[in-house]
């Protein structure tokens, strides 16, 4: 069975530590000039259908600086656009590529995809999860506060995707969160109830937050929700993580948001520029943290390949 990378589930909480350290020794590698070579011969198709700055270039240089390549497609360029269906697609892309990241909207999708596909696929982001975003995050709390587990998380505004994926790290690292929504914007009620033990959810951020290590955040408007946007500024009033709110969390926690970011609306712009906010270090591991997933993915499909040929000839 070829392993992908859908959920942080999809690795176990030793594979997930050993893949933080692989990447800080990666950022140690690239800073001081080395560079591995790893990936020469091998290409790394992006399937978007959903805009990205950082996933899609932390991705294609990763690949770059490991000596391989990448192909970007969007709906306009892959038949995928005018109804080819996702099995026959995945069945063809995978047949001649080496490894395959999804940005789309129905977690569904990917999952089909991967059921048809010969190579991994790695999850850029769907609308229930972005567990990319959660290496580079598990990274720099690593880098930060100097563990990730039996540590206190706030998460303060929308129980989306991004929330979701706190969620399940908790589980995974081993770390508690509070969860500030407002009322009709909590997250999955299934995941919630898998999360309980790690999980606490309130409408009141200022309960969240209280003596916590790590604040995070992010947009009250998710990509395909622009036309709520009114309606949930108004339901995310008094949610913006700002000063104030920061000086209840503990006096050295670290803020981080996925980005991109809407100043004044879930973060101030003190905050975020401020001495706490560690969003510039989060983006940047997006890069490390991604070279290691792909080199693990690569690694275990081999080692996946070697035994089936050993138990044919057995
Ligand atoms: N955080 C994140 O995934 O950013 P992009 O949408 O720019 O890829
Ligand atoms: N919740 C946001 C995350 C963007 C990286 C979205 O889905 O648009």
């Amino acid at each position: 069975m070829t392993r992908h990378f859908i959920s942080l589930l999809d690795l176990s909480p030793e594979e997930l530590n050993a893949l933080l350290n692989r990447a800080i020794e990666l950022k140690h590698e690239i800073k001081s000039g080395r560079t591995s070579q790893l990936m020469q011969g091998k290409t790394l198709a992006l399937l978007f259908d959903k805009s990205s700055t950082r996933t899609r270039v932390s991705f294609e240089t990763g690949m770059n600086q490991m000596g391989g390549s990448t192909l970007f497609l969007s709906p306009a360029d892959a038949q995928i656009g005018r109804g080819e269906p996702i099995e026959d697609t995945a069945r063809v892309i995978s047949s001649m590529v080496d490894i395959v990241a999804i940005r789309t909207g129905l977690h569904g999708n990917i999952i089909r995809f991967a059921e048809y596909s010969r190579v991994p696929v790695i999850n850029a982001l769907t609308d229930f999860n972005h567990p990319c975003q959660l290496l580079a995050d598990m990274m720099t709390v690593r880098e930060k506060i100097g563990r990730t587990e039996n540590i206190e998380v706030a998460y303060i505004g929308d129980g989306n995707n991004m929330c979701h994926s706190w969620m399940i790290a908790a589980k995974q690292f081993g770390f508690n969160i509070a969860i500030a929504v407002p009322q009709g914007f909590e997250p999955d009620a299934e995941l919630l109830e898998a999360c309980e033990d790690r999980v606490t959810l309130t409408n009141l951020p200022a309960e969240a937050i209280k003596g916590v290590d790590v604040v995070v955040t992010d947009t009250w408007i998710s990509m395909g929700q622009e036309e709520e946007k009114q309606q949930r500024e108004q339901a995310f009033e008094g949610y913006t993580v700002d000063s104030a709110l920061m000086k209840l969390a503990s006096e050295n926690a670290i803020f981080l948001h996925c980005l991109p970011a809407y100043r004044g609306y879930e973060v101030s712009e003190e905050v975020l520029e401020g001495p706490q906010s560690m969003v510039w270090d989060e983006a940047e591991n997006r890069l490390h943290a991604q070279k290691a997933l792909i080199e693990f993915l690569l690694d275990e499909n081999r080692s996946i390949q070697r035994q089936g040929q050993l138990d044919i000839r057995t």
